[in-house]
């Protein structure tokens, strides 16, 4: 009988360790817990999105017999996890700005003279000008803009910058040249952005000024 009771009490203490054990936790544990699926959603990946319903399926959860990396939403369109944004939604730049709305024409043109650029001429600006400048501009205008680029005997017309004819251009004017190009000069809008065609227009004016 008295080995009986020492069995009882060894039994509940180790029930009792357990029980205890599963209390603590902490950033890497979280404790014992009935159910775990129940309280740990499925999480939609928004940039993911893995329609392999057989994907991770060796894992040992499945949800709904579907593997484990199936994240897929299906109430979404094209079953993305991200929702379209609304129509019409246009996409600003990290500076908050909208897109350069400034018509392709000759009437664009001429309106760009009185933009002004959101940048100031500092030092700063001005070195990320000359560096967008020299691998975007140079290899035709030159160095200096005179139009002696490495690529102007070859490529007939390109414009002397710092020439009397376009020394006078306003940095609206360069910003919607570089954009839409002009003439023989293709458009560069696609390949540098907003912001940095600004740097370079502010680079330009500076180089036209010697
Ligand atoms: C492939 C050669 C080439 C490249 C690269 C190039 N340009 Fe030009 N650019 C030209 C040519 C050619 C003209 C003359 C266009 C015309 O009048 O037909 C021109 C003209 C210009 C003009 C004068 C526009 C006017 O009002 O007549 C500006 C300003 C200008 N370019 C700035 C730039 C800047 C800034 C870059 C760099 C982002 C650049 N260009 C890159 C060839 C080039």
């Amino acid at each position: 009988m008295q080995s009986m009771r020492f069995i009882k009490i060894g039994l509940v203490s180790v029930v009792v360790a357990t029980l205890l054990s599963g209390c603590k936790s902490g950033g890497d544990n979280q404790g014992l817990e009935y159910a775990p699926n129940m309280y740990h959603s499925v999480a939609y990946e928004p940039l993911s999105q893995i329609t392999d319903e057989d994907a991770g399926r060796w894992v040992n959860s499945s949800d709904k017999d579907r593997g484990e990396y199936y994240n897929s939403n299906n109430y979404n369109p094209f079953r993305m996890n991200m929702r379209l944004p609304a129509p019409n939604t246009v996409s600003r730049n990290p500076n908050g700005w909208l897109p350069y709305r400034g018509a392709n024409d000759t009437t664009g043109l001429r309106l760009s003279n009185n933009l002004v650029s959101p940048y100031t001429a500092t030092p700063a600006i001005l070195d990320q000008g000359k560096v967008l400048y020299e691998s975007n501009c140079k290899h035709c205008h030159g160095a200096k803009g005179t139009g002696d680029g490495k690529v102007a005997d070859k490529y007939p017309g390109v414009a002397n910058l710092a020439g009397d004819a376009i020394k006078g251009v306003s940095e609206g004017h360069i910003f919607h040249v570089i954009t839409y190009g002009k003439g023989l000069m293709g458009a560069h809008g696609s390949q540098v952005s907003e912001a940095d065609r600004w740097k370079i227009a502010k680079y330009v004016k500076e180089l036209q000024k010697n």
